[in-house]
């Protein structure tokens, strides 16, 4: 990647410290399919590395930068050894089955709702005929919040049957609790994303990574980071503990809190206190971040793409009824086309661009049908693999097309926006049902506008952080009876 690859990680964390590494990595592999990023780092160009690293079967383990972020307990995410992690899996692949996807349902709704009543207050008129760009007066909503308050307010939901109440109050100021049972308030989002920044930027060399965080925190760029994270784990804490004290007090709830503490069968899984919470905590983060950015993302390219927007709205728009606000999954969960603009928004732009890191085994591996010396750490980003023209070509444009019919479904290996294999993402089936829902019934009540010139910012930590996206929003004229 650099001259000085070779022998330090200096130029991976000052390309990290820039917010855009993989789009950067993905220019350099179209010339080159595997770069050294790091002394004993590889990253990969070309979609047929996925398979040696992260197939079902695959040799390779998470590397070190999982287990140097853990905290007291590993969680399902950060977990290294293979049983262990089938062990955690087992217990919580009950919770995260497909057929809870109905009981789920309502609770998705409900937040879809909650959504619109908010939406609705902020209203305007529609766009006149002749005018493309909204009244800066007019754009009164930053639709990204909203989504982060929407998937934060139902993975709660779903996990722990409690109401954060973000979409009710429009603001997401929260209490959260520290060891000693006092409590505090903390803005949610201000909490969320510091930590996982502090970590994308420094967490490269990993002997050096622990000293570095420490002596980090003497400069408060970095020390306003850490202390962002505390915020997080207390606001968690919070939650977890008012759910045990409803658990302790007999309710039986259906929610994965109820699922790590007990089997189907009512046999206690007799886990730690500390691995719970940081089940809690895993759930609660990669369950809201992610999908708050797959549904910002598709919406901005749906603004910025009008006749993908019209396709969609056809067939959005023939199996809802006019008055129909939330969409019922069943009928939405099946059109093509609505899932195609979904799954191109995650290809384009997959909300975990991070090249996911794999050690390979001690006696080493083939990838790519050349050999990799044991204990080297490789990855291919999803933004990476995703820009591979030999399977998705006009890789840089917006084409949902590409995943209809035959050709679509065969390009689904190719696609690792949830990671592939044993490792790949748990909570996919959550993610679908609420995307399918919100945009289905967004696209089908309202119309947006983005403003004059607007391009939405993203900044790449393991996920990538999102800007605001100022909108102006109007109901559509086929609802405006009331
Ligand atoms: C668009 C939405 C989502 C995306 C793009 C996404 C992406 C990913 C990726 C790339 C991984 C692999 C991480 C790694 O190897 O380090 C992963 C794992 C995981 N995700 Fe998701 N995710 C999404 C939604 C969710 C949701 C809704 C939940 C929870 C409700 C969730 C929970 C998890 C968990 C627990 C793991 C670890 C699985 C394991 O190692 O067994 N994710 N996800």
């Amino acid at each position: 990647m650099s001259l000085f690859s070779g022998i330090s990680n200096l130029p991976f964390m000052i390309l990290a410290h820039g917010g855009a590494r993989s789009a950067y990595l993905a220019k350099l592999h179209k010339k080159e399919p595997v770069l050294r990023t790091g002394p004993n780092t590889l990253s990969y160009g070309s979609v047929r590395a996925i398979k040696d690293i992260y197939g079902h079967g695959t040799p390779c383990l998470k590397d070190e930068s999982y287990s140097l972020t853990t905290s007291s307990h590993s969680h399902l995410a950060d977990v290294v050894d293979k049983q262990e992690h089938a062990r955690k899996r087992k217990v919580l692949s009950s919770a995260y089955a497909l057929k809870n996807l109905e009981g789920w349902e309502h609770k998705v709704a409900d937040k879809v709702t909650k959504l619109f009543a908010q939406l609705d207050k902020c209203c305007t008129s529609p766009l006149p005929p002749d005018q493309i760009h909204p009244d800066p007066k007019d754009v009164t909503i930053d639709y990204r919040a909203w989504a982060n308050f929407f998937t934060l307010d139902a993975i709660t939901d779903i996990g722990l049957s409690e109401s954060l109440g973000l979409l009710e109050r429009g603001h997401d100021r929260v209490i959260g609790q520290r060891l000693d049972g006092t409590t505090f308030e903390a803005n949610l989002r201000e909490c969320l994303y510091p930590n996982a920044r502090k970590q994308s930027l420094l967490l490269w060399s990993y002997e050096h990574y622990k000293l570095l965080d420490k002596i980090s925190n003497l400069i408060p760029f970095y020390r306003r980071m850490s202390e962002a994270g505390k915020g997080w784990e207390g606001i968690v804490l919070h939650r977890a503990a008012r759910r045990l004290e409803r658990y302790r007090a007999g309710e039986k709830l259906d929610d994965f809190f109820q699922a790590l503490m007990e089997d189907k069968n009512g046999t206690p899984n007799n886990l730690e206190w500390g691995e719970i919470i940081a089940e809690i905590n895993i759930m609660m983060n990669a369950g809201s971040v992610t999908t708050a950015i797959a549904v910002t993302n598709v919406l901005y390219e749906l603004l910025r793409h009008p006749r993908v927007m019209e396709r969609l709205r056809e067939e959005v728009d023939s199996v809802l009824e006019s008055d129909e606000i939330v969409a019922p999954y069943d009928k939405v969960k099946h059109l093509p086309y609505l899932r195609a603009c979904l799954d191109e928004s995650l290809r384009l732009q997959p909300p975990t661009p991070h090249g996911l890191p794999r050690k390979t085994p001690p006696e080493g591996l083939w990838i790519m049908d050349q050999y990799v010396p044991g204990n080297t750490t490789v990855s291919i980003s999803a933004l990476v693999a995703h820009r591979d023209e030999s399977v998705f070509p006009d890789a840089d444009s917006f084409i949902p097309e590409r995943w209809l019919d035959e050709k679509g479904k065969q390009l689904q290996s190719h696609f690792i926006t949830f990671s592939a294999g044993s490792r790949g993402c748990i909570g996919r089936n959550i993610s679908y049902l609420e995307q399918t829902v919100l945009i289905a019934s967004l696209v089908h009540r309202y119309d947006f506008v983005l403003p004059r010139g607007f391009e939405l910012q993203r900044l790449e930590t393991m996920n990538h952080i999102l800007g605001e996206m100022p909108v102006k929003v109007w109901r559509r004229s086929l609802y405006v009876t009331d």
